[in-house]
């Protein structure tokens, strides 16, 4: 067996550890260790702490040379990165003030991605997921969530699971499949059965066979399923042993209310939350996402991050990378943007993207670093942390490590 592998020195090495899931977290809370290093073992963490108390004869050393600081691995806990095509013509539209109808009457909006993901092969669907999560990586996102949901049909859906799944044979970011066969009602639906309740009957039972996602998901909102329209989708996911996660509350509020009463994991937009849905979901167990890249993508207004963590809710941050309304994909750069706008202190916004993330997928083996977790880490080339988010996505990391192993 070889040795374990020691890596360090970190000038700061921020463990994200000892954090409440939950509420407002002052920069003061932020545990750090100075000189430190990580000790790993196949892929796993063995030992975080002080460079020097972990050197021993029976390891090997990785030096990290000059200044750096070491964080978790960053999990994007909500993507859209499996589509065929380009929305380039929604932004500019968009731009030009036309409104979502217009874009939609024009033959853009969700509707145009389902179309060109149908047109794409299953291997190309896969090349391009491998080829957005390549970008992911090297901006330090070590796991990243994948919803399908351009599909909108029993066989398209499937295209679109078992491509996610057969990236994630492949790709070096693990990748964590979601199924969001309720995106839209699917616009040429011509069967005399509801499509909803095909997806339940046919989609499900394939779903667990193949073992293709334990997540479900579903688009709340006038333009696509009521709650009440929800309802049998998220019972029947439920019964079934899925984790519920909702896309809630980003034109209208009704969507949080449907995640608390399912106890989703997660309820993710909430731009157009009120203080109802704020006091309601720092109550749950369920975990408030916002999704800054949907708001700079749409020129819509951030979720109300800080009045969330301020009531005692949870807060994940994630990119929406999709190619309608979140185009840009860069989760560190949006994550710093909405500390700005939000008022969110540099751990708020580095939780979101680490610890409170990986809850958020309930993922208990990352986000954070300790022992028995995955070696999954991220270096950036300064002495002081607070340069991280200052620097809103443009000081990129140095050294991006996963299960133990550089990958860029
Ligand atoms: O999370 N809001 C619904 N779904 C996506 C947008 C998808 C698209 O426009 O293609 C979102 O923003
Ligand atoms: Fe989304």
């Amino acid at each position: 067996m070889n040795k374990p592998l020691l890596i360090g020195p970190f000038t700061q090495l921020l463990p994200m550890t000892g954090l409440p899931l939950k509420g407002a977290l002052k920069d003061e809370q932020l545990p750090i260790i100075e000189n430190g290093g990580i000790l790993v073992s196949e892929g796993k963490i063995l030992k975080v702490g002080v460079f020097k108390d972990l050197k021993s004869d029976d390891v090997d050393i990785h030096h990290i040379e000059g200044q750096n600081i070491c964080l978790p691995g960053f999990v994007d806990s909500h993507t859209h990165i499996c589509f065929g095509g380009t929305r380039a013509r929604d932004y500019a539209y968009r731009n030009a003030g036309k409104t979502y109808l217009e874009i939609a009457k024009a033959g853009g909006g969700i509707w145009d991605t389902v179309t060109q993901t149908r047109k794409a092969s299953q291997e190309q669907l896969v090349e391009g997921i491998i080829s957005r999560s390549k970008k992911h990586l090297k901006n330090g996102v070590t796991t990243i969530e994948v919803k399908s949901g351009y599909g909108l049909s029993v066989d398209e859906e499937l295209k679109m699971l078992r491509a996610i799944k057969q990236a994630n044979e492949t790709s070096n970011a693990s990748l964590i499949p979601t199924c969001l066969a309720a995106h839209m009602k699917p616009k040429d639906w011509n069967q005399d059965k509801e499509y909803l309740d095909v997806i339940i009957k046919e989609l499900f039972p394939i779903i667990k066979e193949e073992n293709l996602a334990h997540r479900v998901d579903a688009f709340v909102e006038e333009s696509a399923f009521s709650p009440e329209e929800i309802k049998p989708y998220f019972q029947k996911a439920k019964a079934m042993g899925f984790d519920i996660t909702v896309h809630a509350d980003q034109f209208t509020t009704g969507g949080s209310q449907v995640a608390v009463d399912f106890d989703a994991v997660s309820a993710d937009h909430l731009e157009a939350s009120t203080e109802k849905e704020i006091e309601l979901l720092a109550k749950s167990n369920t975990i408030a996402t916002a999704l800054p890249g949907a708001s700079i993508g749409l020129g819509c207004a951030y979720t109300p991050a800080r009045k969330i963590l301020d009531a005692g809710g949870a807060l994940s941050i994630a990119s929406d990378h999709n190619p309608g309304s979140a185009p840009m994909g860069d989760l560190l750069t949006q994550a710093s943007i909405l500390g700005t706008f939000e008022k969110l202190s540099n751990t708020e916004v580095l939780a979101g993207i680490t610890s409170r993330a990986a809850a958020a997928l309930r993922l208990t083996d990352r986000g954070k670093l300790e022992a028995g977790v995955q070696a999954d880490f991220v270096i950036f080339p300064t002495d002081n942390y607070q340069e991280i988010t200052y620097h809103q996505g443009q000081m990129k990391p140095n050294e991006v490590w996963k299960k133990g192993v550089p990958i860029h």
